[in-house]
């Protein structure tokens, strides 16, 4: 059977995001597949690929520029898209990609969204901690619950998932 020509490329400022990738890249294993860092990839490259995996951690509440910058920049888009991205609020990001899938339109078809945690190491722990000690205590204690919960992810049992996720969406294209 023809392979899929499939494209992961993502942001990731402290390498979250990269490790979903990777994990997401080894979920399209037997496909025709590469792994690129945004900023290594050309625009016109686009067009080589039938899929494109685009990823990026969420940073005041959108994924970074980047992301919209390549799209803008392709002269031809792929028929197929999928969205990852990993955060560190409970809750995933409706409205995350909001320019990025502006950018695409009605050009290819977004056909899965994939998120998950990643612990905000972005930020140094004692800052994160001296931010804890100024909470008010029945804020703090949910506070210090969510730092606890996020800590080390995405962990191994995130990253079966990014790449399992892969793996069932290749299986029924
Ligand atoms: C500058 C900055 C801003 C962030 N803003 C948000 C935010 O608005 N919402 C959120 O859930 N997480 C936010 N985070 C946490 C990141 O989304 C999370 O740690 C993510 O896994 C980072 O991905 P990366 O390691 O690939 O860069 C922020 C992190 C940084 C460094």
């Amino acid at each position: 059977m023809k392979k899929l020509k499939i494209l992961v490329t993502y942001f990731s400022q402290t390498g979250n995001t990269e490790k979903v990738a990777k994990s997401i890249y080894e979920g399209c294993q037997g496909e025709d597949v590469d792994l690129k860092p945004i900023k290594e990839v050309d625009p016109s490259e686009l067009k080589n690929y039938e899929l494109i995996f685009l990823g990026s951690g969420i940073y005041a509440s959108r994924v970074n520029q980047a992301l919209a910058n390549l799209v803008s920049a392709a002269t031809e888009l792929p028929p197929k898209f999928i969205f990852f991205y990993t955060h560190a609020s409970k809750e995933p990001y409706q409205d995350g990609f909001k320019v990025v899938k502006r950018k695409i339109g009605d050009s290819s078809s977004i056909i899965a969204e994939f998120d998950c945690c990643g612990d905000n190491i972005g930020v140094p722990e004692a800052m994160r901690n001296t931010m804890l000690e100024r909470l008010p205590p029945e804020k703090r204690k949910e506070a210090e619950e969510h730092q606890n919960w996020l800590k080390g992810r995405p962990n191994e049992e995130d990253l079966l998932n990014a790449k399992k996720f892969a793996q069932s969406l290749i299986n029924k294209l």
